[in-house]
């Protein structure tokens, strides 16, 4: 696959509006028809076709005849959709090199700048430009693979999409997105900047995945991580895909959390098993690599003392529900 910051440079604007009309018509139908991408896109029925055509060689974008002319797009062309939406906002100034692949998720470093609002601490003094900050730009792929996320897209969507991979898409990403707003600062997680589909926008957290560095001193970088833990907990979360991949070690020894996408609330029935299969996770990393002996009980009650249910009749933030479409439109201004 051709790297995806090339792919965006060598698209025109008119392709990027064709690319944005095949999306928003493939909401309503299997293959965006050919007289609506050309009135979504603005462009004559000429430019149209040559633009198609040529988005076509580039593998960004299927055609069919059968019933009626119509197009779709991938995953690599709803990448550059978000990413040319992200460029536009300002966000995202440049894209770098391949961070992660994962089965649903492919993660780019980046430069640009935390948007105004983002957060308090964000904004400039006046008349000062923002800095520029290393962000980490994660494209959600739940759709690919997972079929219970699809169905779970489809049952949260009112309108019943007919390209249920999109909308998993975007509803992963909306619902990490929630998560690590609820979440950040008090917790250790990467601070969110911005969402756009199915692109989530969050900074560079820096360190490496704790299953790839040696600690020198695993016993408190262990209960480091259990005190996040916890924390996430009495805001109302629990990761439910805890392990020594998504656990990154900063060069000072810090640690951050990362990859919430299917995280839930606490009050989830299935919460608390959860929490305990998160901490075995650890507990087991940290036994296998460092024959370090914990056992759930001590590291439940050592860092999270206040396992309960959680106060009774307050709402928390982990209960409620995304909406999408809301998430995304505020993001996206
Ligand atoms: N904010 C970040 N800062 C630095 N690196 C990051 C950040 N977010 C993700 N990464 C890198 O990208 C990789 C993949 O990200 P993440 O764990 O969020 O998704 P994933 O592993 O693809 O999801 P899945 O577990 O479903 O496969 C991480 O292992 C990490 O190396
Ligand atoms: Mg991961």
């Amino acid at each position: 696959m051709e790297n995806l910051a090339d792919a965006f440079l060598r698209l025109d604007r008119k392709e990027i509006a064709l690319l944005k009309a095949v999306e928003r018509g493939m909401r309503t139908s299997e293959w965006a028809s050919m007289e609506d991408v050309v009135a979504r896109a603005r462009l004559s029925p000429k430019a149209a076709a040559s633009g198609l055509a040529r988005l076509v060689g580039k593998k960004l974008v299927s055609r069919t005849t059968e019933p009626y002319e119509g197009y779709q797009i991938g995953f690599v062309a709803y990448d550059l959709v978000a990413l040319s939406d992200l460029v536009a906002r300002d966000v995202v100034l440049s894209l770098g090199d391949l961070l992660g692949v994962g089965k649903e998720s492919v993660v780019f470093e980046a430069l640009g700048r935390i948007p105004p609002g983002a957060d308090e601490q964000a904004a400039p003094p006046e008349g000062e430009e923002t800095e520029l900050v290393p962000l980490a730009v994660k494209f959600h792929r739940q759709g690919r693979t997972s079929f219970k996320h699809v169905r779970r897209a489809r049952e949260h969507l009112a309108d019943h999409p007919r390209c249920a991979w999109i909308h998993a898409a975007r509803l992963g990403a909306a619902r990490e997105w929630r998560t690590l707003k609820a979440l950040h600062p008090e917790v250790r997680v990467p601070r969110p900047v911005a969402l756009s589909h199915h692109a989530l926008v969050m900074e560079h957290a820096g360190g490496t995945e704790l299953y790839r560095v040696v600690l020198e001193e695993p016993e408190p970088f262990l209960e480091l991580i259990l005190e996040e833990v916890a924390s996430a907990w009495r805001r109302g979360f629990v990761h439910a895909d805890l392990s020594a991949y998504n656990v990154l070690v900063g060069e000072e020894g810090e640690v951050v959390i990362i990859d919430w996408p299917q995280a839930v609330s606490r009050r989830d029935p299935r919460a608390r098993e959860l929490l305990e299969r998160d901490v075995k996770n650890l507990l087991d990393h940290f036994a296998r690599k460092y024959r370090l002996d914990l056992s759930l009980e001590a590291a439940l009650s050592s860092a999270a003392a206040d396992l309960g249910p959680g106060e009774e009749g307050g709402k928390e933030a982990g209960d409620e529900e995304v909406d999408v479409s809301t998430t995304n439109g505020a993001a996206e201004g």
